[in-house]
């Protein structure tokens, strides 16, 4: 089985029963914030688009790059389409011309002409991508691949059974605008990135101690960020807080914890795994390209520099009246919703900066009261400070999803009163019926399932699954003294009181051994 490297997530897996191409993504992304690192764009992506399957694991726009799909990925490609609850994926692909689909059944193995195996999971929480998220397993020829992607699953059981696997592709790096984006001291946003920098690494080392797998590619991450405003987020001045580590940088935190199976990828790379070993060729040696980290990233910046600006001429339209829009699209949905306004369960206040760069319009979306109006002087539970361009952008292009436009863009600066509250980005990012209502259901179904199962970590009895996102805490729970940590997103838990450290709601019920007393019961 042969892997082209081709950039971020991206990868071109050829076999003897036919090719996939897997999330080509070349395009800048999330308002020209975001661009593939180490730069593709320069590939030959007429013969790489050339192939037989494509798959894209989810609908954040650094995996689904729809102009990139539409002018260079052939039709005739089959799209291997993992079982989300909405059809909006589908949908997009027709959008761009392709006709062929295999609807894949989520964890079923199909085999395609040729005995070429493939299996797709679908995550399909609220939280997992943009109402979803995936991983593509492939077997050929007894050679077995899992492209993890960024999926985060409980665990890789269901990947092990299947067989052991040879080579494992998966995030390592960071994806989010936390803690960069907070209003906070340099100081504390360091520690709390230095937190999220080990923590990423952690759940990488978890996942990839689950799989055992001959080979580790890490992919996924991290983005680079060209824009003079966003120069900054680049790991390239040793911050010890930044959250986007690079491939070198994995190699080394890979090798202190004994790992020596990682093998980097660059765009153009190509890896031939066997079920006894993988040769691997480079288009520059992999030392020799990262030690040239800083030059490679200003040259892109000039190169890219017109891209960028053409993008931020289109943001603007005055036209519009934003106050008027927002209550027109949010009202009917607040109206709807009953886990995610509980959830957030106060006001969220949007100040939108003017063209000249001072004057400030500031509304809010009050979730008790179910209404969009201006702000009026009133304590809010989170405060977002954005160019009022880009909600203008937004409103314009009618967009449903403002995590994967707005909030991953990282333009923009965030205040919040008490602890993170996921419900907030959940709302933000349903912004049509069709997502709000799957996500209410989600959650609503979420809420009655009661865990009874308990298990004992150290000293404590703990509920078996982890209150966010159902993860096994025999797995992924650790117990220091009276704290407990899931390592699957780092949620941390105050064990005495059940209280969860991270987020509002999501108590765990749990007790010391040998007390008979629960202390905490779960809620959410
Ligand atoms: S499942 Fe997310 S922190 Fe446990």
């Amino acid at each position: 089985m042969r892997v082209t490297g081709t950039g971020h997530a991206s990868m071109r897996i050829d076999t003897g029963a036919g090719s996939i191409l897997c999330d080509p993504w070349v395009n800048p992304a999330y308002f020209a914030s975001w661009f593939p690192f180490p730069d593709n764009s320069l590939l030959d992506w007429e013969t790489l688009g050339d192939v037989d399957y494509l798959y894209v694991s989810h609908l954040h726009r650094d995996h689904f790059d729809a102009a990139h799909l539409k002018r260079y990925v052939s039709k005739k490609a089959t799209v291997l389409l993992p079982e989300f609850p909405t059809s909006e994926m589908e949908d997009e692909f027709r959008a761009l011309g392709f006709t062929k689909f295999l609807k894949t059944r989520n964890e079923e193995v199909v085999e395609l002409d040729g005995g070429l195996k493939i299996m797709i999971q679908a995550l399909t929480s609220p939280t997992d991508g943009p109402i979803g998220d995936s991983s593509l397993w492939v077997e050929y020829d007894g050679v077995r691949l899992l492209n993890q992607n960024d999926a985060r699953p409980t665990d890789l059981s269901t990947f092990a059974e299947l067989g052991h696997v040879h080579a494992h592709m998966l995030q390592f790096s960071g994806a989010i605008w936390y803690p960069m984006v907070y209003e906070l001291p340099q100081s504390a946003k360091t520690a709390f990135g230095k937190q999220k920098r080990d923590r990423q690494f952690d759940r990488t080392w978890r996942y990839i101690d689950d799989l055992k797998a001959d080979h580790v590619f890490p992919i996924a991450g991290p983005p680079c960020f060209l824009d003079d405003e966003l120069w900054q987020f680049n790991d390239i001045f040793g911050d010890e807080g930044n959250i986007f580590p690079d491939q070198s940088v994995f190699l080394a935190e890979y090798a202190k914890v004994g790992g020596t199976n990682g093998i980097v990828l660059l765009p153009g790379s190509v890896s031939e795994v066997t079920t006894s070993g993988a040769t691997t060729t480079h288009p520059v040696p992999v030392e020799e390209f990262f030690a040239n980290k800083v030059a490679h990233l200003e040259e892109m910046r000039e190169r890219k520099r017109p891209i960028i600006e053409a993008e931020k001429a289109s943001w603007r339209h005055p036209e519009i009246d934003v106050l008027k829009e927002l209550k027109q699209r949010i009202e009917p949905l607040l109206d709807e919703s009953i886990y995610l306004a509980k959830g957030v369960g106060g006001p969220v206040r949007f100040d939108l900066v003017g063209y000249d760069g001072e004057s400030i319009e500031s509304i809010v979306v009050d979730f008790p009261g179910k209404q969009v109006r201006p702000y009026a002087d009133e304590k809010v539970r989170y405060r977002f400070r954005t160019e009022r361009a880009l909600v203008e952008h937004l409103l314009h292009i009618g967009e449903v999803d403002w995590v994967n436009s707005l909030f991953l863009s990282c333009r923009f600066s965030a205040a919040r009163i008490g602890q993170y509250n996921e419900f907030v980005y959940a709302f933000f990012k349903c912004l049509s019926t069709e997502r709000l209502q799957y996500a209410e259901g989600w959650y609503d179904e979420h809420e009655r399932a009661v865990d009874a199962e308990d298990i004992t970590l150290g000293d404590w009895v703990v509920q078996r699954r982890c209150p966010h996102l159902k993860a096994d805490l025999s797995r992924f729970g650790i117990v220091d003294g009276d704290q407990l940590t899931c390592q699957l997103h780092g949620w941390r838990f105050d064990l005495p009181s059940g209280r969860c450290l991270t987020s509002v709601g999501h108590k765990v019920r749990a007790h010391r051994v040998g007390e008979e007393t629960e202390v905490a019961q779960p809620t959410s």
